[in-house]
């Protein structure tokens, strides 16, 4: 019989079993038993031998036990933290990642000294995009498209907790198509589209737990951006910027697809911090 009553005993039951389960990374066992308490981790440093109610030790079990299964610890918290946000986040999303951050900032530093800006997010799955654009663009509007209604909902319950709801406009379809049906010309487009080629998604381990539909990018994985890039001029408005994350590798492809959608102007390719392919950039022609 496990015992999980004091919070020593359940830390190392958690971690002997996150570890049994190759599941190694030593902070989850404390990151979710600081959640079911409801304490901040050092806590569960400064009094090792507190108790466990039953009640407790029984949600902890559960979630370890998933955990242990693969589930990311951002689907068992229900939260992700991005850019400067705190965001709910379900299985119906794409956790946001770290490299996202980097389009955000290229976006940011745009937009400095620029005033009632209109923005897209397309494929905003939590919002990650457009709920940290709003927020630090305190004048500009937003829309925000996702093809998955959940993700729709997801997004929206996280401008609501931002207060931001009224300056973004959520909208469910493909692409821009919702964006064009409402007339909007946008002074930037930002995109992460699925751009995981089809054939390496067995491999991956992400693609357990998270949604096909934010990962899959059809055989050279840039089906989803082909076809944005084809629908972005009539969207964009002149002197108008353009970003798309991409994999690693995809440089020099987006580019030149980028550059036949727009051919007055020259795309960019920009780095992440571990030197490989992030965003392709493009400014309209004013
Ligand atoms: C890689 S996830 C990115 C989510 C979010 N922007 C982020 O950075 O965390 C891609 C998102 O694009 C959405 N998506 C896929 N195909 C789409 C399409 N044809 N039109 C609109 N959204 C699409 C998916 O549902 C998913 O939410």
């Amino acid at each position: 019989m496990i015992s999980l009553e004091r919070i020593d005993q359940a830390l190392a039951w958690a971690r002997a079993a996150l570890a049994e389960a190759g599941e190694s990374e030593p902070l989850d066992a404390a990151i979710l038993l600081a959640h079911v308490l409801g304490v901040d981790r050092t806590v569960l440093i400064a009094h090792p031998d507190q108790p466990l109610l039953p009640d407790q030790a029984a949600v902890y079990w559960a979630l370890i036990r998933r955990r242990a299964a693969g589930v990311p610890v951002a689907y068992l918290l229900g939260r992700r933290a991005f850019f400067d946000r705190d965001l709910a986040v379900t299985p119906d999303v794409l956790i946001p990642r770290p490299e996202t951050e980097h389009l955000v900032e290229m976006a940011l530093d745009w937009a400095r000294g620029r005033t009632d800006l209109r923005l897209v997010d397309v494929g905003t799955g939590s919002g990650a995009i457009a709920v940290t654009l709003a927020a630090h663009l305190p004048d500009a509007r937003a829309w925000a498209v996702d093809v998955s209604a959940e993700a729709v909902a997801v997004a929206r319950q996280n401008a609501d907790a931002y207060g931001l709801a009224e300056r973004i406009t959520f909208l469910h379809g493909d692409l821009l198509v919702p964006v064009m049906a409402c007339g909007v010309q946008a002074d930037m487009i930002a995109a992460n589209l699925p751009y995981i080629p089809s054939g390496d998604l067995a491999a991956l381990a992400v693609t357990q737990h998270e949604p096909r539909l934010a990962l899959d990018g059809g055989p050279d994985g840039l089906d989803v951006i082909r076809r944005l890039l084809a629908q972005a001029p009539d969207v964009l408005a002149p002197a108008g910027l353009l970003l798309l994350e991409i994999g690693a590798g995809q440089g020099q492809a987006v580019m030149a697809l980028a550059e036949a959608a727009f051919p007055r102007a020259a795309a960019r390719l920009h780095l992440d911090y571990a030197g490989h392919d992030r965003v392709v950039s493009l400014e309209r022609k004013g």
